[in-house]
Formats: C-alpha cells, sequence, structure tokens
C-alpha cells in the first residue's frame, strides 16, 4: 500500500505538458536528486506509463498525467457537503474497497488510488484499475438505518453518480442506468459500483461504496475487459483531468447518502426512471442459479427491478445480474 507522495505528483505534472525534461533541471525544480527522480520514472515505466528516455534530451510523457491532488478534492467536498470527509490517496494499493471496509473503523472517509492491484467488480469478477488513467474510489459512511431499509439505496447512488457527471461533463445524450448500478453511455459501461455492507449496533449499518468510472482509458492492455466499455476521454474526445471533477462526484454521492436517509428511494425513483436502460425492452435476469426472461418493467420501491415473463407473470427481483436479450 503506497501512499501518493506530493513530489511524485509534481514531477508527473512538469511533464504533462509533453516536452523533454533533464533529469538534473527536473531534480533542482523539485528539490530532488536526479536519481531520486531517475526512480520515479522507473516507477512510472512500472506501472505501464510510456516514458521516452532520450540522452542528452531527457524525459518525455506521451500523454498528459494529472494526478490527483487531495487540497482539490478536499476543497471542493468542504464547499458542497459543508462536512469534513478524510481523504487518503494512494499510489497503488490491492482495492480502495477492500482497504477502507476492513480499516476497522465507520467515520466518514473516502480513498482513492490511482492504481489498484486487485480492483473487484460485482460477482467478484476483476475490476481493471491502470495507472492515472480513471477514477478508482470508495466512500465509507455509517447510515443510520436497518440493513432491511437499505433497498433501493445502490440504484441511489447511481442516480447520484449519474446528475453528477451530466452536470459536469458536456454529454450529447443522457446516461442510462441498467439495474441495478451500472452507468452506460450508448449501451456500453462508464461506471460500475460496488457496495459493500456490514450491520452495526443500533439500527446502523457501515457502507463502503466503490465506484470505477473510466475517465482516460482508450484500450486496455491484454483484452482485461470482457464487456462493452466506453470511457470520458472517448465520448468528449479530450483528455479529461479528474481533479476537476473528482470532489464534485464524492460530494454528489455523500449528498445522495444523506437524502437516502432521510427521504428513501422514493426521493430518487423519477430520476432513476429517466435513465431506466431496462425498462420496455426484452431482458434476462440471473438470480442465483436461475435466468428468468422477460420485459423489463421499471423498478419499485424497494428498488427491486420488475419483470413481466414470458407468461405474462410479474416477477420481481431484489439482486441479480441483468441484460438486455439479443
Ligand atoms: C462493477 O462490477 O460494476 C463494480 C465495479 C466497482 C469498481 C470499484 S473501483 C474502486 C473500488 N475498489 C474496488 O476494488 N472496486 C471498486
Amino acid at each position: 500500500m503506497k501512499l501518493l507522495s506530493p513530489s511524485f505528483v509534481q514531477l508527473c505534472h512538469q511533464l504533462s505538458d509533453l516536452q523533454f525534461h533533464d533529469g538534473t533541471a527536473l531534480g533542482q525544480s523539485l528539490k530532488m536528486t536526479r536519481t531520486a527522480i531517475w526512480k520515479y520514472i522507473k516507477k512510472l515505466q512500472g506501472y505501464g506509463v510510456e516514458v521516452e528516455c532520450v540522452k542528452g534530451k531527457g524525459y518525455r510523457l506521451h500523454r498528459p498525467l494529472y494526478l490527483l491532488n487531495s487540497d482539490v478534492i478536499s476543497n471542493v467536498l468542504i464547499k458542497q457537503t459543508q462536512q469534513h470527509a478524510e481523504i487518503v490517496l494512494f499510489e497503488s494499493l490491492p482495492s480502495t474497497n477492500h482497504y477502507l471496509h476492513h480499516e476497522g473503523e465507520t467515520t466518514t472517509k473516502v480513498a482513492l488510488a490511482e492504481h489498484q492491484s486487485q480492483g473487484r467488480g460485482r460477482f467478484a469478477r476483476a475490476w481493471h484499475s491502470p495507472f492515472g488513467q480513471n477514477i478508482y474510489m470508495s466512500i465509507r459512511y455509517l447510515i443510520e438505518k436497518d440493513p432491511s431499509e437499505l433497498g433501493g439505496l445502490s440504484l441511489s447512488i447511481g442516480v447520484s453518480l449519474c446528475q453528477a457527471l451530466e452536470k459536469w461533463i458536456p454529454l450529447k445524450t443522457p446516461l442510462s442506468l441498467k439495474w441495478p448500478n451500472d452507468i452506460l453511455f450508448d449501451a456500453k459501461k462508464l461506471a460500475g459500483i460496488l457496495i459493500e455492507m456490514r450491520a452495526e449496533a443500533h439500527n446502523a449499518c457501515l457502507l463502503t461504496i466503490g465506484i470505477g468510472l473510466n475517465v482516460n482509458m482508450d484500450s486496455p492492455r491484454d483484452e482485461a475487459i470482457q464487456q462493452p466499455w466506453i470511457s470520458l476521454k472517448q465520448i468528449t474526445q479530450q483528455e479529461q483531468n479528474r481533479n476537476l471533477f473528482v470532489g464534485e462526484l464524492a460530494a454528489a454521492i455523500l449528498t445522495g447518502l444523506v437524502r437516502f436517509e432521510t427521504q428513501g428511494f422514493q426521493a430518487f425513483i423519477d430520476e432513476w426512471e429517466k435513465r431506466d436502460y431496462l425498462k420496455d425492452q426484452s431482458i434476462q435476469v440471473q438470480s442465483g442459479r436461475y435466468v428468468y426472461k422477460g420485459t423489463g418493467a421499471g423498478v419499485d420501491l424497494l428498488g427491486q427491478l420488475v419483470l413481466i415473463d414470458e407468461q405474462q407473470e410479474r416477477r420481481t427481483f431484489a439482486a441479480g445480474e441483468s441484460s438486455l436479450l439479443k
């Protein structure tokens, strides 16, 4: 588990003009030795970042690498939520969700990483987490509700995330939500949400909400992602500076959690319906060992997926995996 060091962030910032910088000049401006600079360059290359090294000229990046900056993120968080949440930035760790969920604390905390070596998705799938390209964020929050009252929570988080993204990134068509909480653009996955929970004493539940958002990823190596996906860079045709909106995303989720805590899923259902990817479509739902086919008929107030099956029977699902039938 390595925390993100400010000098590493500054080095990447300086190299993000995509010009050659020689080791001595970089060392002088960052008050580091040439050897320390060289070690950082090796580290970047170890993470798979392309850095050109030319004798007599120095080092050059091939694409900008603006790493996460905790001051920028916490300023936005405080401004938007009026509450202080601890923020921790990692250069690399196995999984931000695993870290927060097993830290043994219950305070509100945001963990972000530039790289995850064992990023996890739903159904124990791997979440591809290349260095410096996307957002890998987890938020820990102690919600004052019994686990039985959390139906619709994961859908609400999806809604909060879509609203924040649509506010910050100009999109020609709105985002859609595939039950329970995949965020899609043009039928391709842009973001995924993984919620882990633990019941605590006194009608409270400890939540760890993990968000994986594809930001600047172009093409993952070795076909690491097994489903159609898209990134904000591909949608907007521009490299995105994650610092400009990651604080807004965290703030939107924290604000949404408070809203869910006080008003429940009914405060989100209209916004969900506007983005429901499965509504009126031929779909299938895998729930446990069984696969059900039929027509998507929205969600109920518990956040359960409603399906009208081939015998015109109404079925509801509290958990499972959904997809469109081809
Ligand atoms: C999904 O399967 O759609 C959910 C993906 C969630 C990935 C995020 S990345 C940050 C956090 N840490 C993890 O290991 N997983 C979540």
